[in-house]
């Protein structure tokens, strides 16, 4: 999945991870204690992006004090940003969240489907990162049967922005009134990535739907809601992503909803 900046200021990103008061986080910040991606900042204005940033103290990597792990199957007219100044609606609207926790990566506006939310950047790098290999799959719904051919040309890889993109799988799911879907598990994660896909083969998508994120899936969670993900699920998704047993349970006290 590619990034999206949420860029918030640094003492602030500090505090809300639970390191410091605001004003110690301040001072820390200006006894040259922090560094961003490897690079010491003294300036108090700076900021980072506390997911896609690696944020240190005295060379520790920060971790939020009170995890939070939210799982939202998103709807269809959604943007995956923060706040969007023309003010369309955005995913934020959809959780609520005493912790401050940002989208991992994003869907597409008219994409459903699975989109974690978290304030664990290491979580949220490793899920984003190629390297880590975790697959995504997706539900493209497209109006008629795709010829053999464009499915063979499918598996063997599509070149989307310069790279050649081999799905770990690309099957037919099922054929309902609306057309056909197709299921493809791919772990690459450039924006827009399976349109562009099923467009340089000219298979149309109707619909986009994302369904599983590594070993997490929706099951039963109706559009438009979210919940916490439950305890054994962090720990498949830390295995996963090869990350050490999480510090303490407090992401696993279990709220959710509906906020429409
Ligand atoms: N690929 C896309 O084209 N769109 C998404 O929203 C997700 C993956």
């Amino acid at each position: 999945m590619e990034d999206i900046p949420h860029l918030d200021r640094l003492q602030r990103i500090l505090s809300s991870a639970g390191v410091a008061s605001r004003r110690a986080a301040e001072q820390m910040i200006l006894d040259r204690r922090v560094s961003v991606n490897g690079k010491i900042v003294d300036q108090l204005g700076s900021k980072a992006d506390p997911i896609a940033d690696e944020i240190r103290v005295d060379g520790k990597l920060i971790r939020p004090q009170h995890p939070r792990y939210v799982m939202l199957n998103k709807p269809d007219g959604y943007i995956t940003t923060m706040e969007d100044e023309r003010g369309r609606p955005t995913v934020m609207q959809l959780v609520e969240s005493k912790e401050r926790i940002y989208p991992v990566g994003r869907l597409d506006r008219d994409t459903e489907g699975l989109l974690l939310l978290t304030n664990d950047g290491l979580v949220a790098h490793r899920i984003m990162h190629p390297s880590f290999e975790l697959q995504k799959e997706y539900e493209v719904l497209t109006p008629a049967m795709p010829h053999p051919d464009k499915l063979a040309k499918l598996r063997a890889g599509v070149r989307v922005d310069g790279k050649k993109v081999v799905p770990e799988e690309a099957r037919i799911q099922r054929e309902s009134a609306k057309g056909v879907v197709l299921r493809i598990t791919i772990h690459e994660g450039m924006t827009h990535i399976v349109r562009k896909m099923m467009s340089a083969l000219e298979i149309p998508v109707l619909a986009l739907r994302r369904t599983r994120i590594g070993p997490l899936t929706m099951s039963g969670l109706p559009v438009g809601s979210y919940r916490d993900l439950r305890p054994g699920e962090i720990a498949s998704l830390f295995e996963a992503l090869k990350i050490d047993a999480v510090e303490d349970d407090s992401a696993a006290t279990s709220t959710g909803g509906r906020k429409r």
